[in-house]
């Protein structure tokens, strides 16, 4: 038996027992007569001591040579400790090692294996298996654990069957490209890995499976941000004879049920907002309700006087910043050089201080009287003390920018509060969203959404107006999760394809198998997919998805442990008749 107990489990009642430990040399105190190492593993750190006077002389020696990380295994005696520490589980008591065996030597470890190391991310990545010996991370991925485990336990109550569906499949398009997989049996062909099970889903409501979950690996290859990588997990989900006001109750129960037992957050029924009013009030489809500054549009109230660069803007609009009055001429600078970094891309911006006394100071007072300024004030909802920021242009562009601004001034003010939740579902999305590159409408959530009763023959005249039963859940200014309710007769997801520009030949091509499943008794069904990683980020309080995956991608999409992806050397190109042409 390589231990008796773990690192983190002895305490007062145990004094006096012989035990037997195992574990990794954390650090260690020599001084000459006496030595006091900490032993830690998963569950904690144990205190050894090794005393001159008490312990046989080769374990004492042994002891002098051990190095941070090696790998040891002690049998000693519990005791009390003579200087306890309250702020360790195991303070009380110490281990007084008789036996010591070294089960594996370490070598200097890159960086230090503490809770603020010394590591730079680089290092960390290149050593994840040490990053993980170190509590933050090993904390995360036991939170992502507990995360899970709800998870399943709430959607197996709920009736929710598990089934896995199938890595190497087919191209689904959902937006972005596709990781390919060469097939050595089938020369010239290639699976692709699943951007989502979608189609698979869909089929297993068509083969009555009725409530599926699963918690399931998706890969899409696509740029990197934070909220982003290129293999991710999501928690899929499906369910036949459904509206979508039964989806949205299963899932908010469940988010409900995520806040209560992991972070001990509870909340009411979840707010709802259309898509239009979501980027009406706050210029984003996925907004942080957590803070107000909402905004105010002041097209009325500003196109009406001499300042032609608002007259010629599609919308003017603005935001308050609480207590911003008191920012100075530099500190406005510095906003107003941000909001015209190219990241962001506006023009401008307008300010107007709202002084304590109720008079305004504007940047453009040479156009606009103390009047103007008060209805701007209204729109915004300003109060004295705040600063009005505001920005103008073509109204998606500018919704975007001001969003933007919005975002960066809450963080700047500390009003986005990591242990504060605000759920929001935001429903009524586009069935379609114009794309500039191909100049073509896409499918805004995937081809497979219905659109919402009656206007399908709204797509022959206004494409861009039609609404989907379309519906993602918002935390915190994140898209954890979307999904929709789905078509499942084939005339109209044959005629979906092409509105959106599939011949019938290509749709039949990529879709004939769900076309034809749709034949044979497709139940109406709908569902949605949390993104697992973002979620438990969030809960966690951080929006870095990477934190919480045991071995993530680098910025470049590149495992710089293993170091993939690398060239395949040419017996296997030649086995998969592939040639590199570089
Ligand atoms: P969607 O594409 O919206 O829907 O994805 C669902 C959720 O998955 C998460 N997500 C990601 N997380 C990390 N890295 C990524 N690259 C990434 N991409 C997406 C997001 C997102 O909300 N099949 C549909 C769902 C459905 O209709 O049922 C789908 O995949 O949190």
């Amino acid at each position: 038996m390589y231990r008796t107990h773990n690192n983190g489990a002895l305490r007062a009642e145990h004094i006096n027992e012989t035990v037997t430990l195992a574990g990794w040399v954390q650090k260690s105190r020599d001084k000459g007569f006496m030595i006091w190492l900490d032993l830690r593993d998963r569950y904690g750190i144990t205190q050894l001591i090794f005393d001159e006077e008490r312990t046989p002389k080769d374990v004492m020696d042994l002891a002098k040579t051990l190095g941070r990380e090696f790998v040891i295994q002690v049998t000693g005696k519990v005791i009390e400790r003579e200087s306890k520490n309250a702020k360790m589980a195991t303070g009380d008591v110490e281990l007084l090692v008789e036996k010591l065996e070294v089960l594996n030597q370490a070598k200097t470890p890159p960086f230090t294996i503490e809770d603020t190391t010394d590591g730079g991310e680089d290092l960390r990545m290149k050593y994840r298996y040490l990053d993980i010996r170190r509590n933050p991370v090993k904390e995360k991925l036991i939170f992502r654990h507990k995360v899970s485990i709800a998870v399943r336990n709430y959607l197996s109550e709920q009736g929710f069957i598990e089934v896995e569906t199938p890595y190497l499949i087919k191209s689904t398009p959902e937006g972005a490209r596709d990781f390919v997989v060469p097939s050595r049996m089938n020369e010239g062909q290639f699976y692709a890995l699943p951007q989502s099970p979608q189609t698979f889903k869909q089929l297993l409501m068509v083969g009555g499976m009725d409530k599926y979950f699963q918690i399931v690996k998706c890969f899409r290859d696509e740029d990197l941000r934070a909220d982003r990588q290129p293999e991710f997990t999501q928690i899929d989900c499906e369910m036949a004879f459904v509206e979508q006001e039964d989806i949205l109750n299963i899932f908010e129960g469940l988010t409900k049920h995520l806040l209560k037992e992991v972070v001990g957050f509870e909340i009411e029924n979840f707010p709802r907002m259309t898509y239009d009013e979501a980027m009406a009030k706050y210029g984003n489809d996925k907004p942080d309700i957590r803070f107000g500054m909402e905004f105010g549009e002041l097209n009325t109230v500003a196109q009406h006087k001499e300042f032609k660069v608002f007259n010629d803007a599609e919308l003017v609009v603005g935001i308050a910043v609480p207590g911003g009055a008191s920012y100075t001429r530099k500190e406005i600078d510095k906003l107003i050089d941000w909001v015209k970094r190219p990241q962001v891309g506006a023009l401008g911006m307008v300010y107007v201080k709202c002084n304590e006394d109720g008079s305004f100071k504007s940047s453009v007072d040479k156009f606009y009287d103390q009047e103007d300024l008060t209805k701007w004030a209204e729109a915004t909802g300003a109060q004295p003390g705040d600063l009005i920021c505001v920005l103008s242009g073509e109204a998606f562009k500018t919704r975007t920018q001001l969003s933007a601004l919005r975002m960066e001034l809450a963080t700047q003010l500390g009003l986005r509060k990591s242990d504060e939740f605000a759920p929001l579902w935001v429903v009524d999305f586009p069935l379609l969203e114009w794309d500039e590159e191909t100049e073509r409408y896409h499918a805004m959530h995937h081809p497979f959404t219905s659109p919402k009763p009656g206007q399908m023959e709204l797509l022959n005249t206004n494409p861009g107006d039609v609404k989907a039963n379309a519906y993602d859940l918002v935390l915190n200014g994140n898209e954890i999760g979307g999904g929709s309710i789905r078509i499942h007769d084939k005339e109209t997801q044959s005629k979906m394809f092409d509105y959106l520009g599939f011949t019938k030949e290509e749709a039949q091509a990529q879709f004939g198998f769900l076309m034809d499943a749709f034949q044979y008794g497709a139940p109406p069904h709908g569902g949605l997919a949390f993104g697992l990683d973002r979620l438990v980020a969030i809960l966690g309080g951080q929006e870095t998805i990477r934190d919480f995956i045991a071995f993530p991608k680098n910025n470049a999409g590149r495992d710089v442990m293993i170091d993939a992806p690398a060239k395949i050397d040419e017996e296997q190109l030649k086995e998969l008749n592939l040639k590199i042409t570089l």
